[in-house]
């Protein structure tokens, strides 16, 4: 009886300790965003401090939801250690561009993840990895988006910095 209680799926270990990984992966992308909407609230970028708060706790939502998944099958999830998040930037076009460049390294990782999964024969885990990869695509777009603002807008004058700020707010609104 305390087996069939105690029945565990069999998460493989590299499966187990790659989504282990994600965990902190996303933990870290969490915290580095609530240290650009710190730069942003300083230098007075209030629109960006928003996105970023956002995003931050969208990353946040993510590491749940691999912890909870890895919990779920069988294995132990652990809470990550954060430390050394980066606060100074050189400018806001710094931030969005740091920004997205660290989506992308996310992306990999969610890719490295599904190729770990088919090579493990691990379905299940291949099967709660698409909702990410979708969501990647999306976060993406948005940083991208966001990036390419400092080129239409232009980012040599106060005022289009001030333009660019107002116009994040929109960037998410397209989704
Ligand atoms: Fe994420
Ligand atoms: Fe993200």
């Amino acid at each position: 009886m305390k087996d069939l209680v105690r029945m565990r799926t069999s998460i493989a270990e590299e499966m187990h300790q790659l989504l282990n990984e994600q965990i902190k992966i996303e933990a870290t992308a969490s915290a580095k965003y609530l240290a650009m909407a710190s730069w942003c609230a300083e230098q007075g970028f209030s629109y960006s401090e928003a996105y970023f708060m956002e995003q931050a706790q969208e990353e946040r939502e993510h590491m749940i939801k691999f912890f909870k998944y890895i919990n779920d099958a069988g294995g132990r999830a652990i809470s990550a250690e954060v430390t050394n998040i980066p606060h100074e930037f050189e400018s806001l076009r710094d931030v969005f561009e740091t920004a997205l460049e660290q989506e992308i390294g996310v992306t990999h990782s969610i890719y490295k993840l599904v190729e770990a999964a088919r090579k493990n024969r691990d379905y299940i885990t291949e099967h709660f990895l698409q909702w990410f990869i979708q969501e990647q695509m999306e976060e993406e777009v948005n940083a991208r988006r966001a990036v390419q603002l400092f080129e239409i807008i232009g980012d040599d004058t106060g005022l289009g910095l001030y333009q660019i700020d107002k116009a994040i707010r929109k960037v998410r609104e397209t989704e």
